[in-house]
């Protein structure tokens, strides 16, 4: 069997302190682990545009062999994304998008169709009538934006559905504690608040529990993701009425890669899929998705020890033909 090349592989990440960055990763981790000859780096650019662009001039002055970006804002990276494709790095973006079409291949979700399937989901419990608030993720941040449209879209079916007020949340619960409050004193009328992700909408019942009126206000969040303190289970303990699921395509994101480098076909957009979880299917979907990510950690492990048997055999390999030579 004839040796795979190394590849390297290099990841900027606009941050890695969420839940759903670090199951992400996992995802990344488990399917890296069926390829000894990946070099993999990922460098953390902590949320911040700045830091981003200089991680990945840095990753293209390295001349890694692929580049996977998620971009924090989508105005700032699409330059260096474009070098980088330009100069012959395939570029793989995932999640966020640039603004530019010139890349290799794109991995994540519809975020307008999020935003769309949260705003009939809404209209739904409301009876169609009603004031929402919306908590929007990072301004310029690709699915801040595609999801805003989708849910604006989605209401605009219902005009005795009002957009009240809307928040930034800059994808990040201590915004919301900071900012909401407020804005909800400001609107005593608001029965529902759609949030752009899970721990922002976490957030957001904090508040409305403070100001005493979480029994009334319904709330919407997105990722959708196992794991304690996540969404599924903040679905489940009823703080909030659903969340739309969002995957974070880290094995696909890899899987993708390694057809490029290997120059096997791949597509150019891989769109994952999303749906509501609420009350009615959280109970089937829980132990689905504990169980998955089980499995992947499972899965994992026995990579790395049977890299380490095969490691083992080969170097007992070569003892013994240097026995038998000598
Ligand atoms: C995590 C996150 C998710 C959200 C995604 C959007 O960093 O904020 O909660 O769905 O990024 O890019």
């Amino acid at each position: 069997k004839t040796q795979e090349p190394v590849y390297r592989i290099g990841f900027s990440q606009c941050t890695t302190n969420d839940a759903w960055r670090r199951a992400m990763l996992a995802g990344m981790q488990k399917e890296l682990s069926f390829h000894p000859n990946v070099q993999f780096q990922m460098l953390d650019a902590r949320n911040e545009s700045d830091l981003q662009q200089r991680q990945v001039r840095e990753l293209i002055r390295q001349k890694v062999d692929l580049l996977l970006i998620s971009p924090n804002e989508s105005g700032p990276l699409t330059a260096l994304a474009e070098a980088a494709y330009n100069q012959g790095i395939p570029v793989v973006i995932l999640d966020r998008r640039t603004t530019s079409r010139l890349y290799t291949a794109y991995v994540g979700g519809n975020n307008r169709e999020v935003g769309r399937t949260a705003g009939h989901y809404a209209a739904q419990l409301l009876g169609g009538r009603g004031q929402v608030l919306e908590i929007l993720g990072t301004p310029g941040s690709s699915p801040a934006t595609e999801r805003d449209l989708g849910f604006r879209q989605a209401l605009a079916g219902h005009p005795a559905l009002q957009l009240t007020a809307q928040v930034n949340g800059n994808w990040q619960p201590a915004s919301v504690l900071r900012r909401l409050p407020a804005v909800l004193r400001a609107h005593p009328e608001v029965d529902l608040i759609f949030a752009h992700n899970d721990p922002m909408a976490q957030a957001a019942y904090q508040v409305a529990r403070q100001l005493g009126r979480a029994g009334h206000i319904r709330i919407i969040g997105v990722d959708g993701l196992a794991g304690p303190g996540n969404g599924l289970q903040l679905v489940e303990d009823g703080i909030l009425k659903a969340t739309l699921l969002y995957p974070t395509g880290g094995e696909e994101a890899i899987r993708t890669a390694l057809h490029i480098l290997r120059q096997e076909p791949y597509e150019k957009e891989n769109v994952l899929g999303t749906m509501i979880i609420d009350s009615t299917n959280v109970g089937t979907m829980r132990p689905q998705t504990e169980l998955l990510a089980q499995q992947r950690q499972d899965i994992q492990r026995q990579q790395l020890l049977l890299q380490e048997d095969l490691r083992r055999f080969a170097s007992q390999k070569t003892t013994m033909s240097l026995l038998l030579t000598s």
